[in-house]
Protein backbone atom coordinates (compact mmCIF):
# COMPACT_ATOMS: atom_id res chain seq x y z
CA UNK A 1 0.00 0.00 0.00
CA UNK A 2 2.84 2.44 0.95
CA UNK A 3 4.40 1.67 -2.52
CA UNK A 4 1.66 3.89 -4.54
CA UNK A 5 3.63 6.81 -2.11
CA UNK A 6 6.92 6.30 -3.83
CA UNK A 7 7.25 8.59 -7.21
CA UNK A 8 8.12 7.38 -10.39
CA UNK A 9 9.91 9.65 -11.04
CA UNK A 10 10.47 12.81 -9.51
CA UNK A 11 14.26 14.54 -10.59
CA UNK A 12 14.10 17.75 -8.79
CA UNK A 13 13.72 20.12 -11.69
CA UNK A 14 12.99 23.38 -9.79
CA UNK A 15 16.04 25.59 -9.29
CA UNK A 16 15.19 27.15 -6.03
CA UNK A 17 11.76 28.28 -4.55
CA UNK A 18 9.30 28.84 -1.45
CA UNK A 19 6.48 28.10 -0.22
CA UNK A 20 4.13 28.73 2.90
CA UNK A 21 1.68 26.53 4.67
CA UNK A 22 -0.50 27.36 8.12
CA UNK A 23 -1.73 23.81 9.58
CA UNK A 24 -3.57 23.30 12.38
CA UNK A 25 -3.81 21.68 15.55
CA UNK A 26 -5.66 19.21 16.52
CA UNK A 27 -7.92 17.59 19.25
CA UNK A 28 -8.11 13.74 19.68
CA UNK A 29 -11.59 12.76 21.03
CA UNK A 30 -11.06 8.90 20.52
CA UNK A 31 -7.05 8.52 21.31
CA UNK A 32 -4.37 7.37 19.54
CA UNK A 33 -1.89 5.82 22.47
CA UNK A 34 -0.13 2.98 21.70
CA UNK A 35 1.68 2.11 17.52
CA UNK A 36 3.70 -0.27 15.87
CA UNK A 37 6.39 0.30 13.38
CA UNK A 38 6.30 2.50 11.66
CA UNK A 39 4.52 4.75 13.30
CA UNK A 40 0.88 2.90 12.71
CA UNK A 41 -1.57 3.09 15.00
CA UNK A 42 -2.61 -0.30 17.38
CA UNK A 43 -6.37 1.72 16.99
CA UNK A 44 -8.30 4.49 15.41
CA UNK A 45 -8.55 7.41 16.33
CA UNK A 46 -10.60 10.58 15.64
CA UNK A 47 -10.30 14.19 16.15
CA UNK A 48 -11.67 17.63 15.95
CA UNK A 49 -9.18 20.08 13.74
CA UNK A 50 -8.73 23.01 15.45
CA UNK A 51 -8.52 26.51 13.75
CA UNK A 52 -7.04 29.48 16.04
CA UNK A 53 -3.52 27.16 17.41
CA UNK A 54 -1.91 26.39 14.22
CA UNK A 55 1.86 26.70 12.53
CA UNK A 56 2.89 28.74 9.77
CA UNK A 57 5.89 27.20 8.04
CA UNK A 58 7.75 28.66 4.81
CA UNK A 59 9.99 26.59 3.32
CA UNK A 60 13.07 28.00 0.90
CA UNK A 61 14.77 25.52 -1.00
CA UNK A 62 17.36 25.95 -3.38
CA UNK A 63 19.86 23.18 -5.43
CA UNK A 64 22.66 22.10 -3.84
CA UNK A 65 26.04 22.51 -5.93
CA UNK A 66 26.65 19.42 -4.96
CA UNK A 67 25.14 16.60 -2.90
CA UNK A 68 27.11 14.46 -0.70
CA UNK A 69 26.45 13.33 2.72
CA UNK A 70 23.47 14.13 4.35
CA UNK A 71 20.28 16.16 4.81
CA UNK A 72 21.31 20.35 4.23
CA UNK A 73 18.59 22.07 6.18
CA UNK A 74 18.34 24.49 8.93
CA UNK A 75 15.44 25.65 11.01
CA UNK A 76 14.53 28.65 12.12
CA UNK A 77 11.56 28.78 15.19
CA UNK A 78 9.91 32.57 16.24
CA UNK A 79 13.06 34.37 13.90
CA UNK A 80 16.06 32.42 15.51
CA UNK A 81 17.73 28.73 14.07
CA UNK A 82 16.93 26.41 16.16
CA UNK A 83 19.61 23.43 17.14
CA UNK A 84 17.55 21.65 19.01
CA UNK A 85 15.15 20.46 16.25
CA UNK A 86 17.48 19.42 13.60
CA UNK A 87 17.44 15.56 15.44
CA UNK A 88 13.85 15.28 15.25
CA UNK A 89 13.70 16.77 11.55
CA UNK A 90 16.59 14.42 10.28
CA UNK A 91 14.71 11.37 11.69
CA UNK A 92 11.50 12.41 9.96
CA UNK A 93 13.32 13.14 6.53
CA UNK A 94 14.96 9.48 7.10
CA UNK A 95 11.70 7.59 7.50
CA UNK A 96 10.11 9.83 4.06
CA UNK A 97 13.20 9.59 2.19
CA UNK A 98 12.07 6.78 0.05
CA UNK A 99 8.71 8.39 -0.74
CA UNK A 100 10.42 12.57 -1.62
CA UNK A 101 13.52 11.53 -3.27
CA UNK A 102 14.72 15.12 -4.06
CA UNK A 103 15.13 15.46 -0.36
CA UNK A 104 19.02 15.57 -0.46
CA UNK A 105 18.93 17.45 -3.94
CA UNK A 106 17.90 20.95 -2.20
CA UNK A 107 19.40 23.24 0.62
CA UNK A 108 16.32 23.69 3.02
CA UNK A 109 15.26 26.80 4.79
CA UNK A 110 12.16 25.64 7.37
CA UNK A 111 11.30 29.17 9.07
CA UNK A 112 8.20 28.06 11.43
CA UNK A 113 6.05 30.06 13.92
CA UNK A 114 3.17 28.94 16.22
CA UNK A 115 0.21 31.02 16.97
CA UNK A 116 -0.03 29.71 20.82
CA UNK A 117 2.76 30.36 22.87
CA UNK A 118 6.28 28.61 22.91
CA UNK A 119 6.36 25.77 25.62
CA UNK A 120 2.58 26.48 26.43
CA UNK A 121 2.48 22.75 26.54
CA UNK A 122 0.53 22.78 23.29
CA UNK A 123 2.31 19.71 21.44
CA UNK A 124 3.32 21.57 18.44
CA UNK A 125 4.86 18.79 16.71
CA UNK A 126 0.96 17.69 14.83
CA UNK A 127 0.37 21.05 13.16
CA UNK A 128 4.85 21.50 12.85
CA UNK A 129 5.52 18.18 10.96
CA UNK A 130 2.12 18.59 9.08
CA UNK A 131 3.61 22.21 8.08
CA UNK A 132 6.79 20.63 6.52
CA UNK A 133 4.91 17.34 5.11
CA UNK A 134 2.19 19.86 2.91
CA UNK A 135 5.64 22.32 2.46
CA UNK A 136 7.21 19.42 0.93
CA UNK A 137 4.00 18.07 -1.30
CA UNK A 138 3.85 21.47 -3.31
CA UNK A 139 7.36 21.07 -4.03
CA UNK A 140 6.21 17.84 -5.57
CA UNK A 141 3.36 18.74 -7.09
CA UNK A 142 5.83 21.91 -9.06
CA UNK A 143 7.25 18.68 -10.56
CA UNK A 144 4.46 16.12 -10.72
CA UNK A 145 2.04 18.52 -12.31
CA UNK A 146 -0.70 15.56 -12.64
CA UNK A 147 -1.01 14.88 -9.05
CA UNK A 148 -4.77 15.00 -8.06
CA UNK A 149 -6.14 17.53 -5.13
CA UNK A 150 -7.01 14.33 -3.55
CA UNK A 151 -3.66 12.26 -3.93
CA UNK A 152 -1.76 15.58 -2.74
CA UNK A 153 -3.73 15.69 0.45
CA UNK A 154 -3.83 11.54 1.03
CA UNK A 155 0.48 11.97 0.57
CA UNK A 156 0.68 15.04 3.07
CA UNK A 157 -1.52 13.38 5.54
CA UNK A 158 0.67 10.53 4.90
CA UNK A 159 4.21 12.23 5.00
CA UNK A 160 3.28 13.92 8.17
CA UNK A 161 2.33 10.68 9.72
CA UNK A 162 5.73 9.68 9.84
CA UNK A 163 6.62 12.92 11.40
CA UNK A 164 4.76 12.52 14.25
CA UNK A 165 1.53 10.45 14.58
CA UNK A 166 -1.31 12.23 15.25
CA UNK A 167 0.28 15.04 12.64
CA UNK A 168 -1.57 13.47 9.95
CA UNK A 169 -4.91 14.37 11.44
CA UNK A 170 -3.52 18.10 11.02
CA UNK A 171 -4.25 18.46 7.17
CA UNK A 172 -7.81 18.49 6.58
CA UNK A 173 -10.90 19.27 8.57
CA UNK A 174 -12.99 19.36 10.65
CA UNK A 175 -13.28 16.14 11.90
CA UNK A 176 -10.78 13.70 10.70
CA UNK A 177 -10.03 9.52 11.37
CA UNK A 178 -6.76 7.75 11.34
CA UNK A 179 -6.77 3.82 11.37
CA UNK A 180 -8.57 1.58 9.50
CA UNK A 181 -12.05 0.66 10.86
CA UNK A 182 -14.14 -1.64 9.47
CA UNK A 183 -17.18 0.67 9.38
CA UNK A 184 -15.25 3.48 8.31
CA UNK A 185 -14.89 3.45 4.51
CA UNK A 186 -11.40 4.50 3.37
CA UNK A 187 -10.14 4.67 7.11
CA UNK A 188 -6.64 3.49 6.48
CA UNK A 189 -3.66 3.19 9.33
CA UNK A 190 -1.34 5.30 6.76
CA UNK A 191 -2.98 8.24 6.76
CA UNK A 192 -6.06 10.38 8.10
CA UNK A 193 -9.32 11.26 6.02
CA UNK A 194 -11.72 13.45 6.62
CA UNK A 195 -15.09 12.24 8.40
CA UNK A 196 -17.81 12.69 6.31
CA UNK A 197 -20.37 10.37 7.49
CA UNK A 198 -22.70 12.32 8.76
CA UNK A 199 -22.12 15.05 11.56
CA UNK A 200 -25.08 16.39 13.25
CA UNK A 201 -24.32 20.77 12.37
CA UNK A 202 -23.95 21.11 16.82
CA UNK A 203 -20.43 19.23 16.02
CA UNK A 204 -20.00 21.36 13.18
CA UNK A 205 -18.76 24.57 15.24
CA UNK A 206 -17.95 22.81 18.72
CA UNK A 207 -15.82 25.28 20.87
CA UNK A 208 -12.44 24.43 22.69
CA UNK A 209 -10.94 26.42 25.17
CA UNK A 210 -7.53 25.10 26.12
CA UNK A 211 -6.66 25.55 29.93
CA UNK A 212 -3.09 26.15 29.83
CA UNK A 213 -2.23 24.37 33.62
CA UNK A 214 1.31 23.51 32.81
CA UNK A 215 3.27 25.22 30.90
CA UNK A 216 6.69 22.81 31.02
CA UNK A 217 8.19 20.89 28.80
CA UNK A 218 6.23 17.25 27.87
CA UNK A 219 7.37 15.31 31.41
CA UNK A 220 6.45 12.53 29.19
CA UNK A 221 7.69 12.34 25.14
CA UNK A 222 4.91 10.86 23.19
CA UNK A 223 7.39 8.24 22.26
CA UNK A 224 8.54 6.77 25.58
CA UNK A 225 4.69 7.22 26.31
CA UNK A 226 3.72 4.80 23.10
CA UNK A 227 6.00 2.59 24.02
CA UNK A 228 5.14 1.75 27.05
CA UNK A 229 1.77 0.11 25.21
CA UNK A 230 4.00 -2.74 24.42
CA UNK A 231 3.29 -5.69 26.96
CA UNK A 232 0.95 -3.27 29.09
CA UNK A 233 -1.42 -5.40 30.77
CA UNK A 234 -4.53 -3.72 29.73
CA UNK A 235 -2.93 -2.73 26.24
CA UNK A 236 -5.11 -5.36 24.08
CA UNK A 237 -8.56 -4.35 25.66
CA UNK A 238 -7.71 -0.72 25.12
CA UNK A 239 -7.82 -1.13 21.53
CA UNK A 240 -10.35 -3.41 21.54
CA UNK A 241 -12.33 -0.40 23.46
CA UNK A 242 -10.87 2.25 21.02
CA UNK A 243 -12.44 0.47 17.67
CA UNK A 244 -16.17 -0.17 20.06
CA UNK A 245 -15.74 3.29 20.59
CA UNK A 246 -15.57 4.44 17.26
CA UNK A 247 -18.64 2.81 16.47
CA UNK A 248 -20.28 4.79 19.09
CA UNK A 249 -18.99 8.01 18.53
CA UNK A 250 -20.14 7.59 14.82
CA UNK A 251 -23.97 6.89 15.82
CA UNK A 252 -23.05 10.29 18.26
CA UNK A 253 -22.23 12.62 15.70
CA UNK A 254 -25.14 11.26 13.34
CA UNK A 255 -27.77 11.68 16.14
CA UNK A 256 -26.84 14.70 17.36
CA UNK A 257 -26.44 12.95 21.08
CA UNK A 258 -24.14 15.37 23.01
CA UNK A 259 -24.99 13.53 26.61
CA UNK A 260 -23.19 10.75 25.27
CA UNK A 261 -20.71 12.70 23.80
CA UNK A 262 -19.68 14.18 27.28
CA UNK A 263 -19.52 10.59 28.32
CA UNK A 264 -17.45 9.05 25.62
CA UNK A 265 -15.12 11.77 25.17
CA UNK A 266 -14.46 12.26 29.23
CA UNK A 267 -13.83 8.54 29.53
CA UNK A 268 -11.39 8.33 26.53
CA UNK A 269 -9.01 11.27 28.30
CA UNK A 270 -9.21 9.09 31.57
CA UNK A 271 -8.86 6.07 30.22
CA UNK A 272 -5.67 7.74 28.36
CA UNK A 273 -4.49 8.84 31.65
CA UNK A 274 -5.42 5.23 33.24
CA UNK A 275 -3.18 3.73 30.28
CA UNK A 276 -0.13 5.64 31.78
CA UNK A 277 -1.06 5.28 35.91
CA UNK A 278 -1.10 1.48 35.00
CA UNK A 279 2.37 1.06 32.59
CA UNK A 280 5.62 0.53 33.91
CA UNK A 281 7.05 2.53 34.36
CA UNK A 282 3.99 4.68 35.60
CA UNK A 283 3.02 8.71 35.35
CA UNK A 284 0.57 10.77 36.22
CA UNK A 285 0.38 13.77 33.73
CA UNK A 286 -2.35 15.24 35.50
CA UNK A 287 -1.52 18.17 38.38
CA UNK A 288 -3.79 19.22 41.13
CA UNK A 289 -5.35 22.37 39.22
CA UNK A 290 -6.10 19.35 36.48
CA UNK A 291 -8.36 17.68 38.97
CA UNK A 292 -9.52 20.88 40.36
CA UNK A 293 -11.13 21.64 36.86
CA UNK A 294 -12.84 18.49 36.53
CA UNK A 295 -14.55 18.77 39.46
CA UNK A 296 -15.61 22.49 38.29
CA UNK A 297 -16.36 21.54 35.30
CA UNK A 298 -18.98 18.53 36.83
CA UNK A 299 -20.28 21.00 39.42
CA UNK A 300 -20.89 23.07 36.24
CA UNK A 301 -22.84 21.11 34.10
CA UNK A 302 -24.97 19.57 37.24
CA UNK A 303 -25.96 22.94 38.35
CA UNK A 304 -26.69 24.55 35.05
CA UNK A 305 -27.29 21.75 32.76
CA UNK A 306 -24.77 23.29 30.27
CA UNK A 307 -23.47 20.47 28.12
CA UNK A 308 -19.61 21.91 28.78
CA UNK A 309 -16.92 18.78 29.06
CA UNK A 310 -12.88 18.16 28.69
CA UNK A 311 -11.04 16.28 27.31
CA UNK A 312 -6.76 15.90 27.85
CA UNK A 313 -4.05 15.38 25.79
CA UNK A 314 -0.93 13.55 27.11
CA UNK A 315 0.04 16.21 29.88
CA UNK A 316 -1.69 18.44 32.50
CA UNK A 317 -3.42 21.01 30.16
CA UNK A 318 -7.41 20.87 29.92
CA UNK A 319 -9.40 21.07 26.72
CA UNK A 320 -12.85 22.33 27.50
CA UNK A 321 -15.44 21.14 24.80
CA UNK A 322 -19.13 23.19 24.22
CA UNK A 323 -21.42 23.91 21.69
CA UNK A 324 -21.51 27.27 20.60
CA UNK A 325 -24.63 27.92 21.04
CA UNK A 326 -22.64 28.23 25.02
CA UNK A 327 -19.73 30.60 24.26
CA UNK A 328 -20.83 33.35 25.86
CA UNK A 329 -22.12 31.80 29.37
CA UNK A 330 -19.28 29.15 29.39
CA UNK A 331 -16.50 31.32 28.49
CA UNK A 332 -17.91 33.64 31.54
CA UNK A 333 -17.48 31.02 33.31
CA UNK A 334 -14.15 30.01 31.94
CA UNK A 335 -12.58 33.55 33.09
CA UNK A 336 -14.61 33.61 36.58
CA UNK A 337 -14.16 30.29 37.95
CA UNK A 338 -11.24 28.42 35.89
CA UNK A 339 -8.67 31.11 35.26
CA UNK A 340 -7.68 30.87 38.26
CA UNK A 341 -6.09 27.08 37.93
CA UNK A 342 -4.05 28.14 34.77
CA UNK A 343 -0.54 29.56 34.90
CA UNK A 344 -0.65 33.25 34.70
CA UNK A 345 -4.59 32.66 34.32
CA UNK A 346 -4.20 31.74 30.55
CA UNK A 347 -6.20 29.56 28.52
CA UNK A 348 -6.48 29.83 24.52
CA UNK A 349 -10.05 30.00 22.81
CA UNK A 350 -10.38 27.54 19.87
CA UNK A 351 -12.80 26.01 17.99
CA UNK A 352 -13.32 23.43 14.89
CA UNK A 353 -11.52 24.43 11.85
CA UNK A 354 -10.99 23.20 8.21
CA UNK A 355 -7.64 22.42 8.00
CA UNK A 356 -4.55 23.51 6.26
CA UNK A 357 -3.99 26.58 3.82
CA UNK A 358 -1.42 27.15 1.57
CA UNK A 359 -0.53 31.11 2.13
CA UNK A 360 0.62 32.71 -0.56
CA UNK A 361 3.45 35.19 1.12
O1 LIG B 1 1.34 12.11 17.66
P1 LIG B 1 1.96 11.72 18.95
O2 LIG B 1 2.92 10.59 18.81
O3 LIG B 1 2.57 12.91 19.66
O4 LIG B 1 0.81 11.14 19.92
C1 LIG B 1 -0.25 11.92 20.39
C2 LIG B 1 -1.06 11.17 21.34
C3 LIG B 1 -2.19 11.93 22.03
O5 LIG B 1 -2.13 13.30 21.78
C4 LIG B 1 -2.08 11.72 23.52
C5 LIG B 1 -3.54 11.38 21.59
C6 LIG B 1 -3.96 11.71 20.19
O6 LIG B 1 -4.66 10.89 19.59
O7 LIG B 1 -3.68 12.83 19.71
Amino acid sequence: MEQKFIPKSLAASKESGKVTWQTPSNIALVKYWGKKNPQLPENTSISFTLSNCHTTTTLTYGKRKDVKGTYDFKVILDGKEEEDFKPKIETFFKRIERYVPFLREYTFVIDTKNSFPHSSGIASSASGMSAIALCLMSIEKEININLTEEAFYQKASFLARLGSGSACRSVKGDIVVWGAHENIEGSSDLYGIPYVDGVASIFKNYQDTILLIDKGEKQVSSTVGHNLMHGHPFAEQRFLQAQENINKIKDIFANSDVDQFIELVESEALTLHAMMMTSHPYFILMKPNTLEVINKVWTYRKKTGSKLCFTLDAGANVHLLYPEIEKEAVQEFIKSKLAIYCKDKSFIHDCVGSGAKQLKI
